[in-house]
């Protein structure tokens, strides 16, 4: 991936495309029913309209509630190979648990998608939250010691790519013999690897090893300086990742027709049932950083998953930033996203396919008109 995805100086990557209900947890039945025939064609047009990346979400239960958010999902990395021969152009991103799949495992099949898209692959690391999403596996959830576990794969996966000799591994959490790995990734000196890690220990995970570092947004004063703490937390590392935050668009020709449309369906819609699970699963794994509120992204994690911040649209997820108005409207936001050193975000909609072409008519144009991204010209 050239120069992580290229130089528009806003980027973007569709997030939750793999499973059903996206990123919304909402009853409407309009939402999103992850469709695989349908997720190639939003696939399709994100390449076609030079959208940087795919961000899978890597789920192995659902939310439960009436719609069973995430209740059916595509496997990441099998579905990326399966993209990538759909499309040209955009970045694919697969995600690993680091509780579910070896460095090893994770090594190869990293490669295989590489190979398969000529350099296209992207690693998400995910250290888990939800206990529920192990057991099928027969794996215990480590809430405590997740990011430190998490590291200690991520050395050994970095080792692999570095293409060395055949060699084994003594560590606190894993006990490996016979450690290689050939083909290596097209990719030098490897794929772009994500984090999307919040409490202050996830952070500090993320300083280390991501290239692409997601953070919650909730207001922008408190952006700029999350921004900068991450920044600031890379550099004692000697890194300098992106930072990314999550946004969903609710954009429509008028105010009216947004707003009542994101009443609809994240507010009288909300499944609410789905939303307690989630922050109750998320509570029993909070990292001793969250449950001490070491840090300001802690403090406001603990808040949104204890229901001491009220939220003004119970059908998003608290670390979902809401960008709801006309294609005006969300550029001046987009504007005003990018001010705060944020490097891109994620396209979220309640239904991607109904909702992303509107979006590439009218807001791309407009973000080129301003210098935030270039048209973008299919070879
Ligand atoms: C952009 C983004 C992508 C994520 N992808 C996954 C995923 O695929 N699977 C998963 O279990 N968790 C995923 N998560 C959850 C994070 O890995 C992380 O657990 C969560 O943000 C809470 O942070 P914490 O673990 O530091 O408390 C994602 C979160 C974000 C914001």
């Amino acid at each position: 991936m050239a120069g992580l995805f290229g130089a528009n100086r806003f980027k973007f990557g569709v997030f939750g495309l793999n499973c059903a209900g996206g990123m919304t947890p909402s009853r409407a039945p309009e939402r999103w029913r992850a469709d695989w025939d349908e997720i190639v064609e939003v696939a399709r047009l994100a390449d076609t309209s030079g959208v940087e990346f795919l961000l899978p979400i890597a789920k192995w239960h659902g939310l439960g509630g009436d719609a069973d958010m995430w209740g059916r999902s595509f496997e990441t990395f099998t579905q990326a190979a399966a993209l990538g021969m759909a499309t040209k152009h955009t970045g694919l991103f697969v995600t690993a648990h680091v509780s579910l799949i070896t460095a090893a495992f994770a090594a190869k099949a990293i490669a295989t998608v590489d190979h398969a898209t000529h350099g296209r692959a992207g690693l998400n690391i995910v250290c888990g939250w939800n206990p529920d999403e192990f057991s099928p596996h027969g794996v215990t959830l480590d809430g405590e010691h997740r990011y430190e576990r998490g590291l200690e794969w991520y050395e050994v996966y970095a080792k692999l790519l570095e293409g060395g000799p055949k060699f084994d591994w003594k560590g606190k959490y894993f006990d490996l013999k016979g450690l290689v790995t050939d083909p290596l990734p097209q990719q030098n000196p490897r794929p772009p690897i994500m984090s999307a890690a919040q409490s202050g220990d996830g952070q500090d995970f993320a300083a280390r090893v991501a290239d692409i570092l997601f953070t919650s947004m909730q207001e922008y004063d408190l952006t700029r300086g999350t921004v900068e703490h991450l920044h600031g937390l890379a550099a004692t590392h000697g890194r300098r990742p992106d930072v990314y935050v999550q946004t969903q668009f609710v954009c429509k020709p008028t105010r009216k027709e947004a707003e009542e449309f994101v009443q609809y369906y994240a507010v009288e819609m909300a499944d609410p049932d789905a939303i307690e699970y989630f922050a109750r699963q998320r509570r029993t794994t909070m990292s001793r950083s969250t449950r001490e509120g070491d840090t300001l992204a802690d403090k406001t994690l603990s808040a949104t998953l204890t229901g001491a911040r009220p939220r003004k649209y119970p059908g998003m997820f608290a670390g979902m930033f809401p960008v709801v108005g006309t294609p005006d409207d969300v550029v001046a936001e987009i504007q005003k996203i990018a001010s705060l050193g944020v490097a891109g975000s994620t396209l979220v909609f309640l239904n991607y396919l109904q909702e992303l072409p509107y979006f590439v008519q009218e807001v791309f144009p407009r973000l080129e008109r301003l210098g935030l991204r270039d048209r973008f010209a299919t070879a």
